[in-house]
């Protein structure tokens, strides 16, 4: 009778490991998906890389399409220059570049056009 009442409480002890154990895994597991957000890289719920105006976009008009929009080079309007003035535009932007009539000249690389619609599809986010 004794025997038997110890093999139940090691049991119970067992049992209960078992159970801390996996409540334990369960937050590992949840920890490895949030990660990845919590970076900023994956927001989306179906999985789209966030494309960032600062990191992504403002470069590539940096180097491509200021030369001619503003004032203080070619003045072609509209100025591109900074944030406010590329979101004022940001559907025509996305139109042109898309069907490679900008830059004037040639069309980006099909990464470039890609980031620069993905992002104004995103909601042309001051990112
Ligand atoms: C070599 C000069 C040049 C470069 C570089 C250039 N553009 Fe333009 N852009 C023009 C000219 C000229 C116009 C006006 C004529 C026209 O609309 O085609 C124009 C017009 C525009 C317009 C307004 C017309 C509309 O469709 O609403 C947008 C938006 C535009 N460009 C976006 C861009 C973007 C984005 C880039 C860079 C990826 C770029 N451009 C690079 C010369 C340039």
């Amino acid at each position: 009778m004794k025997n038997e009442w110890n093999l139940k409480r090691v049991f119970i002890i067992f049992g209960l490991g078992l159970f801390i154990a996996s409540c334990v895994s369960n937050v590992e597991e949840e920890r490895m998906v949030i990660e990845p957000a919590e970076e900023g890289e994956v927001v989306d719920p179906n999985m789209a890389p966030v494309i960032s105006f600062a990191d992504d976009v403002k470069p590539i008009i940096d180097a491509r399409c200021v030369v001619c929009h503003s004032p203080a080079t070619r003045s072609i309007f509209p100025n591109l220059r900074n944030f406010e003035e590329v979101k004022a535009r940001a559907e025509r932007v996305s139109t042109r570049v898309g069907n490679g009539t900008m830059p004037q000249g040639g069309p980006l690389p099909n990464a470039q056009m890609q980031l620069i619609v993905d992002w104004v599809s995103q909601g042309a986010l001051d990112n």
